[in-house]
């Protein structure tokens, strides 16, 4: 963990929020990389979830909403943590994350558990009289489900289907901490997948669904050992889940959920008072939600701990390429020679409409490899003495150290290929 917090700064990819004036618990800030790799999860799932499938539109709703929406919802009555308080150093904890029944920080004794609400408040008006408590969403969910009524009317969804979304989160966590993994801030991915309220149809997309998302965490290259389905008890269960499985990740700090699917039944839509007509049948009903909810932060962190490796004197980040922040680095053999600088330009040129690719001239060549294969860079191509006169690069592979010679004009093609685009 500390390797990867240390990387992720140096490089480039997540540094903490507001850090010249000390920081603030819980909020981050994703840098250069950070943000390609973000965005890389981002259209990846968004491929998966909307563009390669018949029966799921996107969304985009706004995060602040009418407060009425999470009263319907139950969250600002139910979405609490349990909240314990050392009496010695007045230091707050989640009661069901401690062990012991004592203070962590100075072995003091605790309050009795009580209720916190993580609800972040804010205040929306131009009057101080006239200003309206209002709430940044706790989960991205209920935008999806107040436009349920838009969706059917203005698409042609019929049911089965689903909606997509992706945005931020807020929550007021009680304590924040591994690095972005419990943060106030945070971005989901979602999808609400509305089906016939029928027991069996539910448990199968329901399993669907599970499998599904399992998949796509592997396909884009986690490994499959450090990855399991958990069952949530019955105490455990969110207030609007009849039943609940996490996808959990086996982080340096334990295993830890960065997706879970919840069967909620009928609990939003009845509470938001919405039903679906179905015309050809001639009936209306309140449809059961299947949801899948992931986390782009704690994706991120756990794709960024999964490629992190060490080989001798190497740190190698064996990211998939199509979440690599740069897919291709292109590099003069020698930075003071005037003609190679000026035939790699063109290269970079050339490839950097269709790529995010890197320029480095720094230092000797072994020193740029080094530096690309530890923020993932799959592809490094080198402008050297041959290429001035036969037109070929040296295209180097970050997972094997191969190296192999390309034609410049096959270069673009040689890596839509390697990315299946
Ligand atoms: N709509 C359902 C929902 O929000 P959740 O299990 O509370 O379900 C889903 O959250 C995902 O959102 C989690 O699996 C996690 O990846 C992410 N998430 C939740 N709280 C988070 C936090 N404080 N920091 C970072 N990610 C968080």
């Amino acid at each position: 963990m500390e390797k990867i917090t240390s990387l992720a700064k140096r490089r480039g990819f997540i540094y903490q929020g507001s850090e010249i004036y000390g920081g603030f618990a819980g909020f981050w800030d994703y840098g250069p990389l950070g943000v390609e790799l973000k965005n890389n999860i981002k259209r990846e799932w968004w491929k998966s979830m909307v563009y390669d499938r018949q029966d799921v539109v996107g969304l985009d709703a706004a995060i602040v909403m009418n407060p009425k929406v999470w009263e319907a919802s139950g969250h600002v009555e139910a979405f609490t943590d349990p909240l314990v308080e050392c009496k010695e150093c007045h230091h707050r904890f989640r009661a069901d994350k401690l062990q012991g029944g004592k203070c962590p920080d100075c072995g003091g004794s605790l309050t009795e558990p009580k209720k916190f609400n993580l609800l972040t408040e804010v205040y929306v008006g131009t009057t101080e009289e006239g200003k309206k408590k209002a709430y940044l969403r706790g989960e991205i969910t209920q935008g999806v489900f107040v436009n349920f009524r838009n969706v059917v009317d203005s698409t042609r969804v019929k049911i089965p289907f689903g909606i997509a979304q992706i945005g931020k989160a807020f929550r007021n966590e009680i304590t924040a901490g591994n690095l972005t993994f419990r943060s106030r801030e945070f971005e989901q991915m979602e999808l609400e997948y509305f089906v016939n309220p029928e027991e069996k149809e539910a448990d199968k997309t329901f399993e669907f669904w599970k499998e599904a998302r399992m998949n796509w965490y592997i396909s884009l290259g986690m490994s499959k050992e450090n990855l399991r389905f958990r069952d949530h008890e019955e105490k455990e269960k969110a207030h609007y889940a009849k039943k609940a499985t996490d996808i959990e990740y086996k982080a340096p700090f334990g295993w830890s959920e960065f997706e879970g699917i919840h069967h909620r039944g009928d609990y939003d839509l009845s509470n938001h008072k919405l039903a679906y007509k179905d015309e050809e049948a001639g009936k209306e009903y309140t449809p059961w939600v299947i949801e899948t909810s992931g986390g782009i932060d704690r994706s991120a962190l756990f794709f960024l701990l999964d490629a992190y490796q060490e080989e001798k004197d190497r740190v190698i980040l064996k990211l998939d390429p199509r979440l690599a922040p740069f897919k291709v680095a292109v590099f003069p053999l020698l930075a003071n020679k005037e003609d190679l600088v000026r035939e790699a330009k063109r290269v970079y040129d050339l490839l950097r409409g269709k790529f995010y690719v890197a320029w480095d001239a720094r230092g000797n060549i072994g020193k740029r490899y080094f530096a690309q294969d530890e923020i993932g860079t799959p592809w490094c191509v080198t402008v050297d003495f041959q290429t001035l006169d036969d037109e070929t690069v040296t295209v180097r592979d970050r997972d094997t150290a191969k190296q192999e010679r390309v034609p410049i004009d096959k270069l673009s093609d040689y890596f839509q290929n390697k990315l299946g685009v």
